[in-house]
């Protein structure tokens, strides 16, 4: 059964994205990851705030999202914002161990701040420390394969962080698919602004590409 729509934003809204890509008349689903040493993700993302979708790449477009769609918007709190937080705990055991999963007030804080876009444990946790440099290591030998030319250890450890991050945003997509979800609302801090202090930008991943219309390009 298709959940009750939790999001009280317009997503009546201007909706843009930001690509380094040349303009495409439709969505791929799921859009191509941005190279091989990436993972892919299965959503497509938006923020109402153009300039934070020009930090994702100068040409930029704006969608409609249909009405009616089923939303998510976890920093609403409320026994559905538990359940996607509830099933993030069970879905991997690195996962189990994510600061942002703790309890319902940090989870709904997370969301609210944006930093939960980004993956956090207790690194004075023996067994997190340990999930985490292990997923590090095959990340890293992975990359070792996938990148021809020669590049710095530095470079591999920067890239494997990276698809640390892609890989907890994409567990939130994947579960919130799961629970019956199209879209999730919530913020990202905007790192690409080289603000001192980063605000937390509006955030929409789309789940289901039948939610939005094709790009309409600026
Ligand atoms: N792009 C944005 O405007 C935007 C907005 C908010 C947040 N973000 C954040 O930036 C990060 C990267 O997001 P991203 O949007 O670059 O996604 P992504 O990293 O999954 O990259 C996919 C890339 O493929 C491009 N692409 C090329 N042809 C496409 C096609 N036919 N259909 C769909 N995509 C096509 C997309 O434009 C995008 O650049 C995420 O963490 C996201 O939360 C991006």
């Amino acid at each position: 059964m298709t959940p009750p729509s939790t999001h009280t934003s317009p997503l009546t809204d201007k909706w843009y994205h930001g690509t380094d890509a040349a303009p495409f008349v439709a969505w791929t689903f799921p859009p191509p990851a941005p190279s091989p040493a990436d993972l892919a993700h299965t959503a497509l993302f938006f923020t109402t705030n153009r300039a934070f979708a020009e930090g994702a790449g100068k040409t930029i477009c704006t969608v409609e999202i249909k009405p009616d769609i089923a939303v998510i918007t976890p920093a609403l709190g409320g026994s559905q914002s538990t359940e996607l937080r509830k099933s993030l705990l069970k879905s991997n055991p690195l996962a189990a161990r994510c600061t942002w999963l703790s309890d319902d007030d940090t989870w709904i804080r997370s969301w609210k701040t944006g930093e939960v876009m980004r993956f956090a444990c207790d690194m004075s946790d023996p067994t997190s420390t340990l999930l985490v440099s292990k997923g590090l290591a095959l990340v890293e030998a992975n990359l070792r394969k996938i990148i021809a030319s020669p590049v710095s250890d530095a470079v591999i450890k920067d890239q494997a962080m990276q698809c640390l991050t892609r890989a907890w945003i994409e567990q939130i997509v994947v579960e919130s698919r799961k629970l019956g979800y199209q879209a999730i609302l919530g913020t990202e801090i905007d790192r690409w602004g080289g603000h001192a202090a980063p605000p937390a930008e509006p955030w929409l991943a789309i789940l289901d590409p039948t939610a939005v219309s094709a790009p309409n390009w600026l």
